[in-house]
């Protein structure tokens, strides 16, 4: 193992490359990165970065968004199949139709989408700024694609009329209301927070309902010493490794999304030696998404 990331570091170098990674990823591969986090941490980091070569480990949008707000760096995907199973329920066409259906309404989509999507959509959201972003647009009628259950959450908080559509992620649709239930009775003093990704009568049962990168606040600065996490379960390896003194439980070890772990330390050297897979936004599509991930970007 310390022979593999080695390599790893000497490539990096060589390459002037940093390594993004989500929060979800396995546990080694979060250990070789230069910045872990959420979905709108890597898309700032996308923007941010001076490094000629990015290697984002994490799933296909996230590597796609990188690419969109930084177009002449070179964004490597370890493992080119790592795909949001979310982001492919909804085409840029399927949005195209509902705002011909709606034309009053501002069209917000969830980062887990398509390059393509972006395209067509007024401005992108993540699960830690999804309420503000809905709140920003003009119009009383708004499109929240393609999750149907942040969607949900995001309409519990607004007073905008929120029109949705039918996705949702097949791991957090796992976590189930008795999962919560059984854990709490175990853990009586333990605090529960659930990604709003999970369906309402299991956000219905939390203390609270965050983003990744907002657990990962909360459970820093709450003084209670026990929580239980209703996500994805690489998350809490990063919970563990920030708070040694406090215990994580997860709601569910089914929890876990098979896509977020194609991403090894081979195909992370891999990547590095051979410069592959480069993810590739055609030009005219990365202009039209870059203006809604940008619009979001301002907005937090
Ligand atoms: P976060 O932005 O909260 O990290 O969520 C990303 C994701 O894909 C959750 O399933
Ligand atoms: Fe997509 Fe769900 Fe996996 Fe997140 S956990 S990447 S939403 S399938």
């Amino acid at each position: 193992m310390d022979e593999i990331i080695n390599e790893i570091k000497r490539m990096k170098e060589e390459r002037n490359a940093v390594i993004l990674s989500h929060n979800y990823q396995r546990p080694e591969v979060q250990d070789v990165a230069d910045y872990v986090g959420d979905s709108l941490g890597l898309a700032r980091m996308g923007a941010e970065s001076t490094a000629d070569v990015i290697v984002l480990c994490g799933v296909r949008f996230m590597a796609e968004t990188v690419c969109i707000m930084s177009p002449d760096r070179t964004v490597l995907m370890p493992d080119p199949d790592a795909g949001c199973p979310m982001a492919n329920m909804i085409t840029a066409q399927n949005v195209l139709d509902l705002r011909m259906k709606h034309p009053d309404a501002a069209c917000v989509a969830y980062v887990n989408t398509s390059a393509e999507v972006k395209a067509v959509v007024d401005v992108c959201c993540t699960s830690s700024n999804a309420l503000e972003v809905v709140d920003s647009v003009e119009t009383d009628e708004v499109l929240f694609i393609p999750d149907k259950y942040l969607g949900q959450y995001v309409q519990s908080k607004t007073e905008k009329e929120l029109i949705l559509w039918n996705g949702f992620c097949p791991t957090h649709v796992k976590i189930q209301p008795e999962d919560i239930l059984r854990e709490k009775k175990a853990h009586p003093g333990a605090k529960t927070m659930v990604h709003p990704e999970c369906t309402p009568q299991v956000t219905a049962l939390a203390n609270v309902v965050l983003s990744t990168g907002k657990m990962l606040e909360y459970a820093q600065k709450n003084n209670a010493k026990e929580f239980i996490v209703g996500t994805e379960t690489g998350m809490l390896y990063t919970l563990q490794k920030q708070n040694p003194c406090k215990r994580f439980y997860p709601a569910t070890s089914l929890a876990v999304c098979p896509n977020m772990k194609k991403t090894t330390l081979f195909s992370v050297l891999s990547a590095l030696e051979n410069m592959e897979t480069r993810i590739v936004v055609p030009p005219g599509i990365g202009k039209k998404a870059a203006s809604s991930i940008e619009r979001m970007l301002q907005i937090r």
